[in-house]
């Protein structure tokens, strides 16, 4: 089976054609790397040792898009370009919605004109706003704090309204919670630009000697230790989710939605300590003001990907550590 996917040479986007690669799919990837590196696809085809086809293209481009449908045998599209930073999407608004929009409605547009209706969606836990209480099961209430996780509601309606105009269609969403971790052999994983945002990337810098100390942000929250807690889960995992999800759609037709998250919290201290114990680094740190919009707690009930996709995350705390570490080690400057 020939599958299009957008966003490949990113972070979860290359640990998905490793495991489609391993699966026997033929992976065609189309990516701009606005936020990645070809590097990343050369070592897909390295741990594989099979070969994929690659597109560098816009998809924002709808004649790029449609060059790609004609050359190509595709029966699936699993989606994962956009851009994902929510302070940034705060700050040029504009150009998140058209990424993330615009380019998911080309992106449906050239499907339909190639008639090919099966979707995998890269949404987020975002999506669940400021829940009133955790474990979050997939019909909890919905809302966005902030442009970036916006765009992911307004998908997320959007693909609803073409499966309903249209029962033709098999749209698969998956609600990631907190993705951290790398491939196993050290080759892929996640090589933020700048400064990381987000907590694992930063306590491996640290840890690197990159950067001096960790900001926790705020430690008053109403948990355990009075820091945030997340779901942390391994990218590998992740990826195998979306295989799973692959399967259905193909068997099927409508629209379904699954958290892919692990069902366990861990504060930020609880990752800091598992970190330090998986790698024998200490992790200098400080306590800081809350960062803006943050939530206390936020963790998946994971049940229907579980039941209805046979899918549940096999990899713990110390393997995501671990597995983070020696990509950041192997790759001290990224890729
Ligand atoms: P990433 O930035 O590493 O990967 C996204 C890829 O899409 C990059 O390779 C980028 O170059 C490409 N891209 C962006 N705009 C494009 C365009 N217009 N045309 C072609 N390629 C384009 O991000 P990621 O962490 O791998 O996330 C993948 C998806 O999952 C995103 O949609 C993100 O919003 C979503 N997601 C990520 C997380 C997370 O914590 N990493 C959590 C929830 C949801
Ligand atoms: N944190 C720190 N210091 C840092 C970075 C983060 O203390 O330097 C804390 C945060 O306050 C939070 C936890 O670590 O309590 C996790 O923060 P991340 O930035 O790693 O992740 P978030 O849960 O804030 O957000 C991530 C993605 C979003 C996505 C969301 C839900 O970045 O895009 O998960 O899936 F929407």
């Amino acid at each position: 089976m020939e599958v299009l996917v957008t966003g490949g040479a990113g972070y979860i986007g290359s640990h998905v054609c490793v495991e489609l690669l391993n699966s026997g799919c033929e992976v065609i990837v189309v990516d701009n790397f606005a936020n990645s590196k070809p590097e990343a696809l050369k070592r897909v085809q390295e741990i594989t040792g099979k070969y994929l086809k690659f597109y560098e293209a816009d998809i924002l481009d709808k004649l790029a898009l449609e060059k790609i449908f004609s050359e190509n045998n595709i029966e699936a599209v699993i989606h994962f370009a956009g851009f994902k930073a929510v302070g940034e999407s705060i700050k040029i608004p504009i150009l998140y919605y058209n990424n993330n929009i615009t380019g998911t409605l080309v992106l449906c547009e050239v499907m339909k004109m190639y008639n090919v209706k099966k979707l995998v969606f890269s949404s987020s836990a975002t999506v669940y706003g400021m829940p009133k209480r955790v474990p979050i099961s997939e019909h909890f209430p919905l809302s966005a704090t902030n442009p970036y996780g916006r765009t992911k509601l307004m998908i997320e309606e959007i693909l609803q309204d073409i499966y309903a105009s249209d029962k033709q269609w098999s749209v698969a969403i998956l609600r990631y919670f907190n993705p951290i971790g790398a491939h196993e052999s050290g080759r892929i994983g996640e090589d933020p630009r700048g400064i990381p945002n987000n907590l694992m990337p930063f306590i491996t810098q640290v840890a690197m000697g990159k950067r001096e100390k960790l900001s926790i942000f705020g430690s008053n929250y109403a948990t355990h230790d009075g820091t945030g807690v997340r779901d942390y889960i391994h990218v590998v995992d992740i990826a195998k989710g979306h295989l799973k999800a692959l399967e259905k759609i193909m068997k099927t037709r409508g629209i379904e939605t699954y958290n892919l998250g692990t069902g366990v919290g861990y504060s930020v201290l609880d990752l800091v300590k598992n970190f330090e114990k998986a790698t024998n680094k200490k992790i200098p740190y400080v306590i800081s003001e809350p960062r803006l919009g943050d939530i206390a707690e936020c963790y998946a009930n994971p049940i229907k990907a579980k039941t209805i996709l046979n899918w549940s995350a096999e990899k713990n705390i110390q393997d995501m550590c671990i597995d983070a570490w020696r990509f950041q080690v192997n790759n001290p400057e990224g890729y």
